[in-house]
């Protein structure tokens, strides 16, 4: 499903972002990937998403070997692979419906077709109350729904979460921390990257480490900066 192969990236300014990585993530897995603050992870995702080229290596993502995807087919690959940004990339003119359907159209779903998807997936998420409010106006953790729904809205096999439950409150986190598991459980791979020893911890889920570049364990039933 997700296979990287002896990954390095390296900047144009000269700052290391991965170092000979190499990993499997099979199909209907949930991984976390933990490690200090610029240890690559966000790094590997951009990679996963052909926002940018490896400066070495393979990476195959399903069927897609993104060191040959021409760029016209990159939308093919963002249909199967949803990301929550660390940022959350939220468009802030826009309305959590109007976020959350960008996508189906842009895929060009009939327009009726686009709004009972976005409507089903918002009462899903349990955001449809706030469906017609601005970003501005909603929650850490609400705005935290809305951009895990944006990320499902094309039902992708694979999901990447950086730091969904970054500064929530412990029961909003469980909160995401439960639908993350329900998504999974429905088959979509899940790879979450966290800072947050407590839900490491207690969900004894395969736990992926990286630290200053490197894959440093990778552990089946894992637990934050044991060995
Ligand atoms: N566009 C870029 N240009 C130059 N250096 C970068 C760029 N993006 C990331 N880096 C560097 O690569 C390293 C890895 O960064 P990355 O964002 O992947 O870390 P991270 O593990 O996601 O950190 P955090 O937990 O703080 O989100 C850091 O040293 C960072 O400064
Ligand atoms: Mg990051």
């Amino acid at each position: 499903m997700i296979k990287i192969d002896s990954v390095s990236k390296t900047f144009g300014s000269g700052a290391t972002g991965l170092t000979d990585i190499s990993l499997v993530v099979e199909r209907g897995e949930f991984v976390f990937l933990v490690g200090p603050t610029g240890s690559g992870k966000t790094t590997l995702f951009r990679l996963l998403i052909r926002d940018m080229l490896p400066t070495k290596g393979l990476i195959h993502v399903g069927d897609f070997d993104l060191g040959k995807l021409p760029n016209k087919k990159i939308p093919h690959l963002r249909k199967k692979v949803g990301v929550v940004f660390q940022d959350l990339k939220l468009l802030m003119d826009r309305t959590i419906f109007e976020n959350t359907m960008l996508p189906l159209e842009v895929a060009g779903v009939d327009n009726l077709g686009a709004k009972k998807r976005v409507e089903e997936l918002l009462s899903q998420i349990n955001i449809e109350t706030h469906a017609h409010k601005f970003p501005v106006q909603l929650s850490g953790g609400e705005l935290q729904r809305a951009a895990i729904a944006r990320a499902l809205v094309l039902s992708p096999d694979i999901l990447l979460a950086d730091e969904p439950t970054g500064n929530l409150d412990p029961e909003t986190s469980k909160g995401i921390m439960k639908l993350l598991q329900e998504i999974n459980e429905k088959g979509t791979t899940v790879v979450m990257a966290t800072h947050n020893v407590e839900i490491v911890n207690t969900l004894k889920k395969r736990v992926v480490t990286l630290e200053k570049g490197k894959l440093i364990r990778d552990e089946k039933k894992g637990k934050y900066g044991a060995s």
